[in-house]
């Protein structure tokens, strides 16, 4: 399959990161955008969060607002696995549980087509254990987006070990196509930027935990000595502390290498529910849960 053949996109899970790939994609390339989900809030939040990202990239002139009426009407709220028939490409970004995933591709695998690529938005899972779930490994392969995702720039590609070159090559052209600048990556634990960036946010956390300083002079540390936007350890607050321990766990196992132990600082905070931003508590404080 070519990029040029990918016209129906069947984006399943439409949270935070399944609307924002769906708007991408509408509003990137003529697709039809089937947005799936089990939850019939989550598709209705989803039409909000788009008509809201919608309407800041007119305000931006980013878009037309002819444009964005086209796109909008080729993205299509559904609840009903079937409507993946049609599919040239899959994009999931459901549960982070592998067995969801394998779960939800393999029900896909006897409703799409033979040709139908199937793609991941996983942060840290195996690709190659998706894929193992299905009859199609050859066409499985891991699209991981950064957040938001109509507005970042990176796309890490993650083949399986079966993935066939055409496919890795089809993806590419439409993540370009989408205005993204691709990487690719061996389908090992946490790819590239899971890896380091949990390693960063993990070793901070350790400084923390040690009294090496206090949280706000190790993130200028970094912030300031190395350029970053963000400290690590305000950027851990951000993700979720929550999210960030169970991918440090999954690089942890996926290497048996106790280099990648997740700090006991941050257990304990997600232990407490003091899970970052959207707690209103992390390494940090901030004004009221956001
Ligand atoms: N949030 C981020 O910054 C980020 C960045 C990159 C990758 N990811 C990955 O993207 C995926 C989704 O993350 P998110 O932040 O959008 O999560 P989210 O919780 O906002 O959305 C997940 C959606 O999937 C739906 N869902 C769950 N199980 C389902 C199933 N079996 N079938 C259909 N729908 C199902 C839920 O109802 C929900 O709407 C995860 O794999 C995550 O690791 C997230």
């Amino acid at each position: 399959m070519n990029s040029t053949d990918i016209k129906t996109v069947f984006m399943a899970g439409s949270g935070f990161m399944g609307s924002a790939i769906a708007f991408l994609i509408a509003t990137k390339t003529n697709c039809t955008v089937y947005l799936y989900d089990i939850a019939p809030d989550s598709l209705k939040k989803a039409e909000a969060g788009i008509a809201k990202m919608g309407k800041s990239s007119v305000e931006k002139g980013f878009i037309s607002q002819e444009k964005l009426d086209d796109a909008v009407k080729r993205v299509k709220t559904v609840s009903d696995l079937k409507e993946a028939a049609s599919a040239d490409l899959v994009i999931e970004a459901i549960a982070e549980v592998l067995t969801v995933k394998q779960e939800l591709f393999s029900k896909l695998d006897s409703i799409c087509k033979p040709e139908t690529i199937f793609a991941s938005n996983t942060s840290s899972l195996p690709i190659t254990s998706i894929a193992a779930a299905t009859k199609r490994a050859k066409q499985v392969i891991g699209m991981h987006f950064f957040s938001p995702a109509h507005i970042m720039k990176l796309l890490e590609l993650i083949p399986g070990i079966d993935t066939a070159p055409d496919v890795v090559q089809a993806v590419t052209a439409f993540g370009e196509q989408l205005g993204k600048t691709v990487i690719t990556c061996k389908d090992m634990p946490g790819f590239i930027t899971t890896r380091l960036g949990m390693v960063l946010m993990n070793e901070a956390a350790f400084a923390l935990m040690e009294g090496l300083s206090t949280p706000e002079e190790i993130d200028k540390g970094i912030s300031l000595g190395y350029n970053h936007p963000m400290g690590p350890l305000a950027l851990a607050d951000f993700v979720g502390l929550d999210i960030c321990l169970h991918a440090m766990e999954t690089i942890h196992k996926g290497f048996g290498d106790p280099k990648y132990r997740p700090c006991p600082l941050i257990r304990q905070l997600v232990s407490a529910g003091h899970l970052g931003r959207k707690t209103g508590k992390g390494f940090f404080e901030y004004g009221g849960a956001n």
